[in-house]
């Protein structure tokens, strides 16, 4: 990572709508990880077939110790050509108060898929890297705050040191495109730095 190699991020959107809110926030996005000299990967959740977790055996099954999902779907392509990435967003509309049902099927199976390989002393794909959180909420705004909640609760679990989490409602719409897009460049240009470690607190002080 860093150096003269390009980062690379992927952006993921879920939301059924092409020109909605959400898929307004991703290329908000993509746009702040190229202006950074980044590139970005863009899955539409809502166009790739992801199934929900089986929850298979007793409660666990090839996840657990294989670091796969035995429903097969597009989630194992999706899986491997999202593994190489030096930092995520993701975007998702509220639902509910919660992601969509689009975005929680895929990261829970990414979630069973990665979270325990450090138990088993392996790293997981977000382990480290810098990630923000974006959730379009287009009603009353009620539930921005719990989804952006379970996106850094996911992102807690997988490792990933969380950037920024977003919320963008209809009202905040036009000042929160460019608060994105800044974000996102921010975090390709500076998200890999530390910003706290014990060092560097002996230092400021
Ligand atoms: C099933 C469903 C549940 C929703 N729940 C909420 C909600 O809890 N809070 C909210 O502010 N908006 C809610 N909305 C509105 C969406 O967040 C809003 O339409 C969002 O901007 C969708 O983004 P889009 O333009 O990409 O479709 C809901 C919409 C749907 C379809």
């Amino acid at each position: 990572m860093g150096g003269d190699t390009k980062m690379k991020a992927a952006v993921f959107t879920s939301s059924p709508n092409k020109d909605g809110l959400t898929a307004a926030c991703g290329k908000a996005a993509m746009q702040g990880i190229k202006e950074a000299g980044g590139t970005a990967l863009h899955i539409d959740l809502n166009s790739l077939n992801i199934g929900r977790c089986s929850v298979c055996g007793n409660g666990w099954g090839t996840c657990f110790k294989e670091h796969s999902c035995q429903v097969i779907d597009d989630f194992q392509d999706t899986h491997s050509k999202i593994k190489d990435q030096d930092a995520y967003v993701i975007v998702s509309p509220v639902y509910w108060g919660e992601m969509s049902e689009t975005a929680k099927a895929f990261f829970d199976r990414l979630r069973r898929c990665e979270a325990f390989k450090e138990m088993m002393k392996g790293k997981s794909i977000m382990h480290k890297k810098p990630v923000i959180g974006v959730a379009a909420a287009g009603g009353s705004g009620n539930g921005t705050l719990s989804c952006l909640e379970s996106m850094e609760r996911f992102y807690k679990q997988m490792g990933a040191d969380v950037f920024d989490l977003i919320g963008v409602t209809r009202k905040s719409r036009a000042y929160k495109m460019e608060t994105i897009r800044a974000a996102c460049k921010e975090m390709i240009l500076n998200g890999s730095k530390e910003f706290f470690s014990p060092e560097k607190y002996e230092q400021d002080r």
